[in-house]
Order: C-alpha cells, then sequence, then structure tokens
C-alpha cells in the first residue's frame, strides 16, 4: 500500500486546520518598513508585505536576495534593525513569554527536516503541544495521529526518524509544525534537499494545505507548485521585493529585467 492509500484510506473529518476567523480584519501577516543587515551586509531593505488570511505567497529570487532571512525574522529567528512585523495585528514583542506564545503561532518547515532523531515520530510531533501547549499526552496523540494520517505516515509513527525516507521525514516535519495549530506556515525550500522522486509528495500536501486554506509563505524553486498553488509571488533581489504580483502576471509578463533573467534561468532546467 502507497503511501498515498494510506492517506486516503484514514481520510475522516478532522478539526479545521485553520484557528479561528480573522474577524479584525487586518493582514494575518504584516511586515512594513523591515530593515537587517548582517555587518556591513543590508540584507533586507525596506521590506513591506502583508499576507492575508488564507492566502498563499510564494517567495522567489537568486541566491543571497534574503529570502531566508526574511522568513526567519517573521518567527524571530532572526532580529531586525527596524521597522514593524505584525502576525494578527500584534508586534513581535522582543523576547519573553509572549514572544513564544506568537512564535507557535507560526509554523516553520525548512530544508533540512530538523526532526529530533532520538525520538519517535509519534514522539516528534507530540512534543511541543505538550510542552508549549500543555495539551494532555492522549489529546497530543490523537492529534499527532489524525496530522501523520493527513500527511500519509500514520504507519510510522512508532519508528525513528532516520527509519525513514527524506520525503517522509518532511511530511512529519510538516505535522510536527502543524500540531501547534499555527496561523500561519512558512516553508524554505522544503523540497531542496529531497531526491527527485520524493519532491511531489511533499508537494502534494502543501498543495492539500493551500486548499484548505491554510495561510502560507513559501521560499522555493518549484515553479509548477507556484504557478498552481499560490494566490500571490513575490520576487526578491538585492534585499528587495521588486515584483508582486499574481502567478500569471509574474511568469507571463515579467516587468524588471532582474526578474526576466532569473526567470530565463530557471526555466530552462
Ligand atoms: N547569519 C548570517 N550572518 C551573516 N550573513 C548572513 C547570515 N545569514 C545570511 N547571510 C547573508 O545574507 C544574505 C541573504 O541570505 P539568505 O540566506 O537570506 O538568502 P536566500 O535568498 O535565502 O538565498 P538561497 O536561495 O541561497 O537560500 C546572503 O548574502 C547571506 O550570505
Ligand atoms: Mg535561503
Amino acid at each position: 500500500m502507497s503511501d498515498k492509500n494510506e492517506a486516503t484510506k484514514n481520510a475522516r473529518p478532522l478539526a479545521p486546520l485553520v484557528p479561528g476567523a480573522d474577524e479584525a480584519g487586518h493582514p494575518l501577516v504584516e511586515l512594513t518598513h523591515v530593515e537587517k543587515h548582517f555587518g556591513d551586509l543590508h540584507v533586507l531593505k525596506d521590506i513591506n508585505l502583508s499576507v492575508d488570511k488564507g492566502e498563499v505567497l510564494v517567495v522567489v529570487g537568486p541566491s543571497g536576495s534574503g529570502k531566508s532571512t526574511m522568513c526567519r525574522t517573521i518567527n524571530r529567528l532572526e532580529t531586525i534593525d527596524s521597522g514593524v512585523i505584525r502576525i494578527d495585528g500584534k508586534p513581535l514583542p522582543q523576547e519573553g513569554k509572549e514572544l513564544a506564545q506568537l512564535r507557535a503561532e507560526v509554523g516553520m518547515v525548512f530544508q533540512s527536516f530538523n526532526l529530533f532523531a532520538n525520538k519517535t515520530i509519534l514522539q516528534n510531533v507530540t512534543l511541543a503541544p505538550i510542552k508549549v501547549r500543555h495539551m494532555d499526552k492522549k489529546e497530543a496523540e490523537d492529534l499527532a495521529m489524525d496530522l501523520l494520517a493527513r500527511v500519509g505516515v500514520a504507519s510510522q509513527a512508532q519508528k525513528m526518524p532516520s527509519q525513514l525516507s527524506g520525503g517522509q521525514q518532511q511530511r512529519v516535519a510538516i505535522a510536527r509544525a502543524l500540531a501547534m495549530r499555527p496561523k500561519v506556515m512558512l516553508f524554505d525550500e522544503p523540497t531542496s534537499a529531497l531526491d527527485p522522486e520524493m519532491v511531489n509528495e511533499v508537494l502534494d500536501v502543501m498543495v492539500e494545505l493551500a486548499h484548505e486554506g491554510m495561510t502560507m509563505i513559501c521560499v522555493t524553486h518549484e515553479m509548477g507548485f507556484a504557478r498552481k498553488a499560490a494566490d500571490r509571488i513575490v520576487f526578491m533581489a538585492d534585499g528587495q521585493i521588486l515584483e508582486s504580483g499574481t502567478p500569471d502576471e509574474f511568469f507571463d509578463n515579467p516587468k524588471t529585467d532582474r526578474a526576466k533573467d532569473f526567470l530565463s534561468k530557471i526555466l530552462t532546467h
């Protein structure tokens, strides 16, 4: 039985993935005049970006343009020099308990899977809900099994990460992030460390999440995914957002020479 069939077999109504409607009418994620340097290097230059609830934003751009850094500032893995980042209307605090709470609202999936190597798949997914959300063990395990079924790896729950393929591990990483019931999911090149045959199984999970209304910010070189799943594409170069538009606008009619040049390189592969 393939993983896909497993996901279908276990399909049943689950709790909604996307918590609470955004009644206030503000963007879910909003960056205003964000600036960031690494020493002399100006990596984020006057970044202004807002992402609405349910919107799927794909961030593309050449290597070193600041895509990862921008993602990392959104859950405060990196500090910013100036500007404001708001999650669901609330400015990101500098530190402390409030920061931990806001951070818990932002799920993040990286290129490397970052699973805890000495914990089972199930424990990987239940750890944060128990520790941070104070969920009881049984409740956390039920939720984890629901999410593992959703991403098609429920039968792997008792295994250790090293016993899973890269694609399976990355799907566990997605389930682990979802277990915190985040308001927004950030993906930083989640498929670029995978063998080619495993890329689609991860992208399929992301497409499904997008269809369910999850707010997503995805850095990716997967242009097929970008066309299919993105509501909006943002093109970054040299720490700036140079273009922002629908996939059709961006792919069919890029406005800047930088974007044209980027597309000509990436689409010939
Ligand atoms: N911790 C750091 N200290 C110093 N410089 C850094 C650090 N992290 C990133 N940089 C630099 O900041 C710039 C932006 O890096 P970033 O990783 O955000 O780019 P990127 O667009 O994600 O690139 P890629 O497509 O290669 O992942 C690069 O010049 C990088 O070398
Ligand atoms: Mg990067």
